[in-house]
């Protein structure tokens, strides 16, 4: 009988109530240790115990967090990184005015679904029936308008995560070049910031609190002292999963205005991504000890699990189905929906070539990820090889099997 099963049947017995309660303990405690390394474990372990088990996210107005990196006061004034160089020069040019270039006069309709924020394919309506959960049509539209509110208040979030990141990061690196650029992604992140907050607030008037898990991996990143680990997590990890976030709902929303802010966003993005594995490939293959990749292989692959099996929507579980299916139904109709086989599929389309072209992809740690199935992607186009037209290209050409009878 494996764990599962044992599991199950212990329970089967229970109330609900507490039935979640432990169900969600014992899922917490496998976030951590994936991959059996007690280093990449200890680091996680205060975020992992600050969002999961004291509830950081929900406990007030405001979170502290220690931020203990050291800025790199650079007196060369060399201009060391031409690759670098021009992504800024591009970055400039490139600048885009929420304000002026976004028609927020654009009237958000919750109730047409020709111009619907979540189309009804997009959420898991299907798995839901399965599991003996049936809604009638307005329920479905208030249902599919809840989860567009909590999914954008995710990307609120993670924006202002990316705002701090991105601050400390052109503190810390050392190329001037780098400096440079790091100042415009400050000045990106700070408008998908202020244009996220504004959509939710004046068209959908809904948000949602961070999620637990999102939250474990921002303060994650934003707390450790080391630059290359919270580029890492910010440029690369974070970046892919905002691409393949961002991705979807691009694809599925049929309200202009988001539409066009999400092209915005996502071409901002196309080019945090590209610094990020420019900055890391000479880093990590020229200057780091064998152990020392050993640990951000290991640290890359817990965050890459966490977020593909880990943004579950809880907070709408607990506000439409709390006393009428299992946290554990629940999650099980969640990573089966098309929505989010979308997402995955296009987080890691990027993700995975982006670790390889770093050097973060040995033999010993691909065994994990093609445990996972995710070593289909190896192989694939990195960020200095793909215009944010052909990220656009990528995500438009990916069809979810099965969206249109998820309804
Ligand atoms: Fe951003
Ligand atoms: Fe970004």
């Amino acid at each position: 009988m494996n764990a599962t099963t044992t599991m199950d049947r212990m329970l089967d017995g229970l109330p609900r109530k507490a039935q979640n309660r432990i169900y969600g303990v014992l899922d917490n405690l496998r976030v951590m240790g994936s991959v059996g390394n007690a280093r990449v474990a200890a680091s996680m372990a205060p975020s992992v115990v600050r969002g999961l088990v004291l509830g950081r996210a929900h406990s007030g107005d405001a979170v502290p967090m220690q931020a203990r990196h050291a800025a790199h006061f650079d007196l060369t004034y060399q201009n060391e990184f031409p690759e670098m160089y021009d992504l800024y020069r591009r970055a400039v040019a490139g600048q885009w005015n929420g304000e002026r270039d976004l028609d927020w006069s654009t009237n958000v309709d919750p109730e047409n679904p020709e111009t619907a924020v979540m189309p009804l394919d997009y959420p898991p309506f299907a798995g839901l029936a399965e599991k003996g959960i049936h809604l009638n049509a307005k329920e479905k539209l208030r249902f599919a308008n809840d989860l567009a509110s909590w999914t954008l208040s995710q990307f609120m979030h993670g924006e202002q995560g990316a705002l701090y990141a991105a601050a400390q990061v052109t503190e810390s690196v050392t190329w001037l070049d780098g400096k440079f650029y790091g100042a415009t992604q400050v000045m990106d992140e700070g408008r998908h910031l202020e244009v996220f907050l504004r959509y939710l607030d004046t068209k959908l008037q809904k948000t949602y609190a961070v999620n637990d898990n999102l939250f474990v991996i921002l303060d994650d990143l934003l707390t450790d002292g080391r630059w290359d680990v919270k580029f890492l997590g910010m440029q690369i990890m974070v970046e892919g999963l905002a691409l393949g976030a961002f991705g979807t709902m691009y694809n599925f929303t049929k309200e202009p205005l988001l539409k066009q802010l999400l092209k915005y966003v996502i071409q901002d993005e196309a080019r945090h991504v590209h610094y990020g594995v420019l900055a890391l490939r000479d880093h990590i293959t020229k200057e780091l000890s064998p152990a020392e990749i050993r640990e951000r292989e290991d640290w890359a692959y817990e965050v890459a699990l966490l977020m593909r099996n880990r943004f579950l929507s809880h907070e709408i579980y607990y506000e439409w189905f709390e006393g009428r299916l299992s946290l554990k139904d629940w999650d099980d109709v969640v990573l089966k929906a098309p929505s989010m086989a979308a997402f995955r599929h296009l987080m890691f389309l990027r993700l995975i070539p982006n670790l390889e072209y770093i050097g973060l992809m040995s033999d010993r740690i691909k065994a994990h990820y093609d445990k996972s199935g995710l070593t289909s992607f190896l192989g694939g186009k990195n960020a200095t090889q793909l215009s944010a037209d052909d990220l656009l290209r990528d995500i438009a050409a990916y069809k979810p099997e099965g969206a249109a009878s998820a309804s």
